[in-house]
């Protein structure tokens, strides 16, 4: 059967523009606005708090379990640590598995909903009306997500962020539990030559032309 909801899964690598995207998205069609990467960072963030090994299933399983919304919004959640250390928490096939109530209860909202992360078009939404795959160059990536970093007073090289990138690629569509990759059905959008205004029309045409097809 059809969704009932009108989901929007947005999916890509870190620094894509799919953040920004999803937001957008969520603004044009009232529709509420997860970012689920935050969850795996609050889970990165928890186990560093309590020094815990963050290649340890146990403990990562552990802090997803006892995880709540309210930390979410926490400024820690928004480090280039966190971020490293959401991608190494995110290999664990428990974790993945208690985040995953709370995206789903989040994605079958009455009306709909905005996600956006790695796995929402292939794992956590299969059935969702409209799916965008937002990609860029890994240089085009760093530079962003640089100039984010240093907004939020982080001092990093651009030449480190790089590695970052091509770390976190590597990790987060080499796992095996849900590795990051465009769902069969999902549109892909390149928004390396792209400003943010031209990304996000770009993906409203896209929703647009999924939307009619619902
Ligand atoms: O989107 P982000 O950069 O905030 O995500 C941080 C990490 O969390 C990412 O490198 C991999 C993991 N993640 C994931 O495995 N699945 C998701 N749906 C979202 C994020």
């Amino acid at each position: 059967a059809p969704n009932p909801n009108f989901v929007i899964a947005v999916d890509g690598p870190a620094a894509s523009g799919k953040g920004t995207i999803a937001t957008r998205l969520g603004a044009a069609y009232g529709l509420p606005v997860l970012d689920t990467g935050l969850l795996y960072r609050a889970v990165g963030v928890l186990m560093q708090r309590a020094s815990e090994d963050l290649d340890d299933h146990e403990a990562a399983a552990a802090a997803a379990a006892i995880l709540t919304s309210d930390l979410l919004d926490d400024p820690a959640c928004r480090t280039r640590a966190a971020g490293e250390a959401a991608s190494r928490v995110a290999i664990h096939p428990r974790v993945r598995g208690a985040l995953m109530d709370f995206q789903r209860t989040f994605a079958s909202q009455e009306g709909g909903a905005v996600l956006d992360g790695r796995d929402i078009g292939t794992v956590i939404a299969p059935d969702a009306p409209a799916k965008l795959y937002v990609t860029a160059s890994p240089e085009v990536r760093a530079e962003r997500r640089w100039k984010q970093l240093t907004a939020q007073g982080e001092r990093v090289e651009l030449a480190d962020v790089l590695e970052d990138i091509h770390r976190r690629d590597a990790r987060d569509g080499g796992r095996d539990a849900a590795p990051m990759r465009p769902a069969a059905d999902a549109v892909l959008l390149d928004t390396s030559e792209m400003t943010i205004d031209q990304a996000a029309d770009a993906a409203r045409r896209i929703v647009e032309a999924a939307r009619a097809r619902w």
